[in-house]
């Protein structure tokens, strides 16, 4: 019989880490899958994608859209132009979907157009705030997907709430963390990180910061605020900080980077993904506006900060080591110094991230996917 075909997306660096786990289940656990990758080219540094496809052993994409960056209407639509060409050359059985980010909807929207069904991972997260760009992609993803894989259990009242029928949703637990298990063995010690980037000097201990959503870093009074507000938290604990290129862009448009030269503020170029993991995992605590830094975190037991005013993933609140703090000054060094005293919070592992979410969402696409294929027959 002739196996299934999966077009599986990737597009920017926070995909790479969800995809590893599901393509080496495909291979493993479900051998009528025949996966085929594609990888749109929204990131495309070296230090934003391919130390990403070594480390985490994702094979080369078949398909490589390379679209670069842009505005989000131009990236989106270049993404899907180039697309369309694919689904017509191709004709995928299933079209797959990882996440929230602008390659995600747009791959998400052709599919769907050309009756192709649409997998989503990690659907149902909302922080129910409309002006962040993922959000948007994810309302619009969810909806136009016939199977959705949740990592949370909120995620799936969200989704009823909007009316998606329950029997598209299987909580299948994060992959994310199926590769952080997978990989903190790997882990690169934060001295080693230091030294690579020209610090021979490095901490003993430290707070990790990273820092790239739009609503912090695109706007001049935010971005001054936060770089103010970590040089007033370095002088109590030392700050590494791998600089993600849209702020590395806006630091220098704002003229700021010089605030960064500060002692005790180590600025560092983006990490691998194996350095990353170390840098997480030895931090004594880690100040955040990434989605992923937030689940990584509480899976590795270190406490979180989260520079945002909101969250799509609760559960690292409720069970795991994240407290929400917003960009303001005061309510950030009172985070910080509860923690400096009590070590803060360290929580719970959540249900299902336990390394097999890949395994389990592969096992129910495979019947899924035969299922329909039976029924059109
Ligand atoms: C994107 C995602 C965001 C995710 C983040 C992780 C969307 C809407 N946003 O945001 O959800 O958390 O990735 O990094 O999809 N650039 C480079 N090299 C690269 C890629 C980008 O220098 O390889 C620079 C470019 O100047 C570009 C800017 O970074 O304009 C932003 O890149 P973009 O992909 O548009 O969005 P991110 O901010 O990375």
């Amino acid at each position: 019989m002739q196996k299934i075909s999966v077009l599986c997306v990737v597009g920017a660096r926070p995909n790479f880490m969800k995809i590893a786990p599901i393509m080496h289940a495909m291979r493993a656990h479900a051998t009528q899958l025949e996966a085929i990758l594609l990888h749109t080219g929204q990131h495309y540094d070296a230090a934003m994608k391919d130390s990403f496809f070594k480390q985490l052993n994702i094979p080369e994409p078949d398909i490589d859209l390379g679209v670069g960056s842009g505005s989000h209407a131009k990236q989106t639509a270049e993404i899907m132009l180039r697309f369309e060409e694919v689904i017509e050359d191709n004709h995928p059985d299933c079209v797959l979907v990882v996440g929230d980010v602008n390659s995600t909807i747009a791959t998400a929207l052709v599919a769907i157009k050309r009756d192709i069904p649409v997998v989503h991972v990690e659907a149902g997260l909302r922080s129910r705030d409309r002006t962040m760009p993922e959000e948007i992609n994810r309302m619009l993803t969810d909806q136009i997907s016939s199977r959705l894989y949740t990592t949370e259990h909120e995620a799936e009242t969200n989704l009823i709430s909007e009316g998606i029928c329950a029997s598209k949703i299987v909580f299948a637990g994060n992959v994310m963390i199926d590769s952080l298990q997978r990989h903190i063995k790997n882990a690169v010690h934060y001295h080693e990180t230091l030294a690579f980037n020209q610090y021979d000097d490095a901490p003993d201990e430290y707070a990790l910061v990273t820092l790239h959503r739009p609503a912090n870093v695109d706007d001049v009074h935010v971005l001054r605020g936060l770089i103010k507000t970590l040089k007033i938290i370095a002088k109590k604990t030392p700050i590494i900080f791998p600089v993600h290129p849209r702020t590395r862009a806006n630091l220098e448009k704002f003229k700021l980077e010089t605030v960064l030269n500060k002692k005790n503020i180590f600025p560092i170029e983006p990490l691998g993904y194996f350095s990353m993991l170390g840098m997480m995992r030895d931090a004594k605590f880690v100040m955040t506006d990434s989605g992923g830094v937030q689940e990584e975190t509480t899976a590795l037991g270190v406490p979180c900060l989260t520079l945002r005013e909101n969250t799509e993933r609760p559960v690292t609140v409720t069970e795991g080591t994240n407290t929400i703090v917003g960009v303001e000054q005061k309510v950030i060094e009172e985070a910080v110094n509860e923690i400096l005293v009590s070590g803060g919070k360290r929580g719970n592992m959540p249900e299902f991230w336990d390394g097999q979410a890949a395994r389990r969402i592969v096992e129910d696409l495979e019947a899924w996917l035969l299922g329909l294929r039976k029924n059109k027959s």
